[in-house]
């Protein structure tokens, strides 16, 4: 920038009132600052956010699973074995996604899983809309790194987060969607816990996995 172009600025901001300029770095939470292009650097900007929830957390729990894969899974949140081994789905839940995989001819080296908050919530509790705002955009920049055709939210706080929408998971459950941040198309389903209670909702879920393999193989 020119001298003079460079005192018009500056008139510019002492007009506005600001008086003080300290830094051009800014962070919002919830704003990524740098560019990031690989896995490796998303986790290690997601592990330095400031949260509370690491203060209760063992291991961040990031993904797992194939990076290139056509099929992505998102989960609410880690568990106490998650927490445990840094891994999403290795609990009761995970033992029942690897049936619902397997019923679909797929296992976990095919798809790739993550969730939407990558710390465990203090005594498993449902993720609160600030947690859910602050993480969003890493699940979209994670989403865009792994460039999934389909996504299966995994249950109605995943959905809510993923889709930003106040309806529930038995209104969206089945349903093809899409944001505009994303290209890949959405299938919200039931979060395998549920399963575990209901299992008499199994043949939905199996259906909107059928589903999604369907997609997976027309699309592109
Ligand atoms: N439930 C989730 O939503 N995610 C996990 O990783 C484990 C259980």
């Amino acid at each position: 920038m020119k001298e003079k172009e460079f005192h018009h600025v500056l008139e510019w901001f002492l007009d506005a009132g600001v008086s003080d300029i300290t830094s051009n770095e800014r962070f919002i939470p919830g704003e990524t600052k740098k560019e990031i292009s690989t896995l490796a650097e998303l986790k290690e900007v997601i592990a330095q956010i400031d949260t509370p929830l690491k203060n209760c957390a063992l291991n961040i729990v990031f993904g797992v699973g194939n990076e290139k894969a056509d099929l992505l899974l998102l989960g609410e949140a880690p568990g106490a074995e998650e927490d445990k081994y840094g891994v999403p789905f290795v609990g009761q839940s995970g033992k029942l996604l690897d049936k619902i995989l397997a019923s679909v001819g797929l296992d976990r080296t095919e798809v790739y899983i993550t969730n939407i908050l990558p710390w465990r919530p203090p005594g498993n509790r449902t993720p609160t809309n600030q947690e859910i705002e602050l993480f969003r955009p890493y699940v979209l920049q994670h989403i865009a790194l792994i460039d999934p055709k389909v996504i299966i939210c995994l249950g109605g706080t995943a959905t809510k987060a993923l889709l930003q929408t106040s309806q529930g998971i038995v209104q969206l459950r089945g349903k093809k969607t899409k944001i505009d941040a994303i290209s890949a198309e959405i299938i919200p389903t039931f979060h395998p816990a549920y399963l575990l209670r209901s299992p008499s909702q199994k043949r939905e879920v199996w259906l909107d996995f059928l589903n999604a393999v369907n997609v997976v193989g027309c699309v592109g």
